[in-house]
């Protein structure tokens, strides 16, 4: 029997070359383009593609509503932003794709996986650390990281096979798309001096051209639920929230970043409806969850983050983080009012029945609850050792003028 591959195929030119590549070795060629919700493709002509290209085989697997309850949702409860600011909108997919790649070469009794990935960035360890996990003993099979083409070799390469390269080539940027954001590196954003030009943006409209909104968003145990009041599953939600935000200029994120791998590379990323569905949630925390638990999460909250742009998320310290978060948004649940404007976010609204903010407490007005006598001794106990310390170091100063 002929050897087989599973390819993590995306229509691009680098993955088309690579399915000649791997028939020219001897491969059974297995498409599999897995949807985890990029918009404005068509995966039909995707995978017509890869059949005429010279796949064996072509499949697109549905996985948006996989992608946001297993990935997205704990991503929110983590407020995940790596370094402060990308959402991790491919970080998040590629272990969810390479879970595909593994059942489709279980269900077809391939011996190899393949994906597009170069040997300078993220994406290879996270394909292969998840393959490696999940099925360990496949050969994973990375044409771009062995065959070292150029750009302009794969080009030449492609014409000489009769693959289409028009439509792939026009674009001067390397982009990534799924429901949680885009990834835009390449070309020109290459020297992190130049201003990002319009061109690489598709989803936001430029923060001076926007228009302003409000946006209701309500939470069930920190999950979003509905926007406006309207529930939506949550593909539906997150593509309607990308589109508000997107209008309002929101979502423009302009990164010099520390790969894994040790390089630093300027990226721009488009994440809409991540940037504003976070800051809604950690809105929502503010007003629910109590001061010490708020201070604490944000560690975990940032080893969450480092754990997935790393590619470990099938290791034991992504499930237990993952477990402390769950635990921590039983009482999130309520609604932000955001207004969109001017490419920012900014809650102007929240409520919730479980709400540990206390208004009677608050207040300074009539209907005061809170005990002021309370307060002296309060003080007198937090300032103790403060006050215990200045007296020792003005003593000892004094002792040392009279010696
Ligand atoms: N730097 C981002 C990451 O490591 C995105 C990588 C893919 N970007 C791209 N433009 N193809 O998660």
């Amino acid at each position: 029997m002929q050897k087989r591959v599973v390819l993590a195929y995306s229509g691009g030119l680098d993955t088309s070359v690579a399915i000649r590549w791997l028939a020219q070795q001897g491969y059974e060629v297995i498409a599999a383009t897995v949807d985890v919700g990029e918009q404005q493709k068509n995966l039909d002509a995707v995978a017509e593609k890869a059949l005429r290209v010279g796949a064996v085989d072509a499949r697109v697997i549905d996985a948006k509503t996989e992608f946001c309850e297993e990935f997205l949702v704990p991503a929110i409860a983590a407020n995940a932003l790596y370094q402060g600011r990308y959402p991790l909108a491919t970080a998040l997919a590629r272990p969810l794709i390479a879970r595909h790649l593994c059942r489709i070469a279980d269900e077809s009794g391939a011996e190899a996986i393949s994906h597009g990935c170069t040997g300078k960035g993220n994406d290879q360890v996270r394909f292969d650390v998840a393959i490696e996990t999940l099925r360990p003993g496949t050969r994973i099979i990375a044409p771009a990281r062995e065959w070292g083409l150029t750009r302009e070799e794969e080009i030449a390469y492609a014409q000489e096979h009769g693959i289409p390269v028009e439509a792939t080539v026009q674009s001067p940027f390397s982009v990534d798309a799924n429901l949680w954001g885009r990834s835009v590196e390449g070309g020109v954003l290459e020297d992190p001096w130049q201003a990002p030009p319009e061109e690489c943006y598709a989803w936001t409209k430029s923060p001076k051209l926007a228009t302003s909104e409000e946006l209701l968003v309500s939470f069930a145990g920190g999950v979003p639920v509905a926007l406006g009041g309207d529930e939506l599953p949550l593909p539906a939600l997150i593509a309607q929230a990308a589109q508000a935000a997107g209008s309002a200029g929101v979502g423009r994120i302009d990164l010099l970043e520390d790969r894994l791998v040790g390089i630093k590379s300027r990226e721009i990323y488009e994440a809409p409806a991540a940037v504003a569905l976070i800051a809604a949630h950690q809105e929502l925390e503010f007003l629910t969850l109590p001061r010490e638990l708020l201070q604490h999460k944000t560690s975990i909250e940032q080893a969450f983050a480092q754990v997935v742009y790393n590619g470990q998320w099938f290791s034991p310290l992504r499930a237990a983080l993952s477990a402390y978060l769950r635990e921590t948004q039983q009482a999130v649940t309520g609604e932000v009012r955001l207004a969109l404007a001017h490419g920012q976010a900014v809650a102007t609204g929240r409520r919730s029945p479980q709400a540990v903010y206390d208004q009677s407490l608050a207040t300074y007005s009539a209907g005061d609850r809170f005990d002021h006598t309370a307060a002296v001794g309060f003080i007198t106990i937090y300032g103790m050792q403060s006050q215990a310390y200045a007296k020792a170091q003005s003593k000892a100063k004094a002792t040392a003028h009279a010696g």
